[in-house]
């Protein structure tokens, strides 16, 4: 072997033994897995505390295992950094649910909540998605969410913003989600005060204690009531211990009104398929401003290509999807459903195709197109496998760290 292979082969060797779990390792668990990311703070450990007691197998995560495991030496931890894809997707192997508590440990610089709150917190999402992960509950704040402009928010460097963009991530990627908005994190021991469950739109401001936190997420990995749902959680004196339960099961799931385009954010990424003599590839940017764009090209062995403009675009009546294929004449095609996974486009008076669905399966996106062609039906599918998603928004040079 050569110096450079060499040593190029124990770089991968040592890269996979830093995401090891350090402790209870030798042996896979017997109960399902829950990895908590930022297991080691202060949210994290209840988390961990509360994983083990349920009786699941919490594993944490944190950047310096080492140091980890010799303060809480009974605990499984798993060392790696959120903003290192690779190591994460070592890490979430073998896991079943993930709880992700993670937060920023600078306003500034690479520890900013833009490369931790948002690009980590993405990462961590994308590496769930690969390893099949059956739920994940995400703790972001109760001021963070749609229904406010945290673009207009710049305390903690824009904190409440990319908060508020991993939320849109995790909805979009067709992994069944919990979002978790706490009130000021305290240090209140569990079912002391009343807990409350609320839209985040009605939320202003309380404390709630991080035990409490703890418990709601780690019951949600399970509870069907839970998923879908994005709620503040805060702790009201007046308010009995276990009313949040009816409170969680009253909740609407989030919207998935056809006429919104950002409901489609699962489509948004580079996907790619290599087959039959033929690579097709499609790229989507996410949604912006009522409209997605889109590509799709297709390239044989022998060196022949197709390619088509697409687009989604908002209008008064209702979301369109736009396809001119070879740059030429477009047809368009009406959204008929939609919701988290699944769209379903038609063109009545177009005979092939006449609908276009898509679907989404964890890194999964199937295309399937029905319609008549010389008066027979003809229904034809395609499968591509997530090459990227896209995770940079653009945003103006003010909001960059
Ligand atoms: N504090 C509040 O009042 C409040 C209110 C609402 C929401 N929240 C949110 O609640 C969550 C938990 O808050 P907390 O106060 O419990 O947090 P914390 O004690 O500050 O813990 C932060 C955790 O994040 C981890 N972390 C930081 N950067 C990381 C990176 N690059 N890769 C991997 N892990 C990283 C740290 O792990 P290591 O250092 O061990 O690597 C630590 O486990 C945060 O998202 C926070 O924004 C807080």
């Amino acid at each position: 072997m050569k110096m450079h292979a060499l040593a190029a082969a124990l770089t991968v060797l040592l890269m996979a033994c830093a995401c090891l779990p350090l402790t209870a390792a030798a042996s896979a668990p017997q109960q399902p897995v829950v990895l908590v990311i930022g297991g080691s703070g202060r949210t994290g450990l209840e988390m961990m505390r509360a994983v083990n007691a349920a009786g699941l197998h919490a594993r944490g995560m944190t950047r310096d295992g080492e140091r980890t495991s010799r303060t809480h030496p009974a605990l499984d931890w798993v060392t790696a950094d959120a903003r290192d894809p690779q190591a994460l997707r070592l890490a979430t192997q073998g896991v079943q649910y993930v709880i992700c508590a993670i937060g920023a440990p600078a306003v500034d610089g690479p520890d900013a909540p833009q490369f931790v709150d948002y690009l980590g917190v993405v990462n961590v999402i994308d590496a769930a998605v690969a390893a099949g992960v059956q739920h994940f509950v995400l703790v972001s704040s109760g001021s963070a969410g749609p229904h406010r402009e945290p673009r207009e928010t710049p305390r903690l460097g824009y904190i409440l913003l990319w908060k508020t963009l991993a939320e849109n991530h995790l909805k979009g990627s067709g992994l069944d989600y919990t979002i978790i908005g706490p009130g000021g994190l305290d240090a209140t021991p569990a079912n002391k005060e009343g807990l409350v469950v609320l839209p985040r739109s009605q939320y202003t401001g309380a404390t709630v204690s991080r035990r409490d936190v703890a418990r709601v997420a780690v019951d949600a990995l399970t509870n069907t009531q839970a998923d879908g749902k994005s709620f503040a959680l805060i702790n009201r004196q007046d308010a009995e211990t276990e009313t949040w339960r009816e409170q969680l099961h009253e909740l609407p799931a989030d919207a998935t009104d056809t006429t919104a385009i950002e409901n489609l954010s699962w489509l948004a990424g580079h996907w790619t398929r290599a087959g039959q003599g033929a690579a097709i590839e499609e790229l989507w940017l996410p949604a912006d401003a009522g409209i997605m764009l889109g590509i799709n090209r297709s390239v044989t062995a022998a060196g022949a290509r197709a390619f088509e403009w697409l687009r989604i675009e908002e209008r008064a009546d209702g979301v369109y999807y736009l396809a001119a294929p070879g740059g030429g004449q477009t047809t368009e095609f009406k959204l008929l459903a939609s919701d988290r996974r699944r769209a379903r486009f038609a063109s009545p008076t177009n005979d092939f195709p006449r609908t276009i669905e898509y679907r989404r399966d964890a890194d999964k996106l199937t295309a399937t197109v029905d319609g008549t062609l010389d008066g027979k039906p003809v229904s034809l599918s395609w499968t591509w496998s997530l090459q990227q998603s896209l995770r940079v928004p653009f945003l103006p040079p003010q909001m960059q760290h």
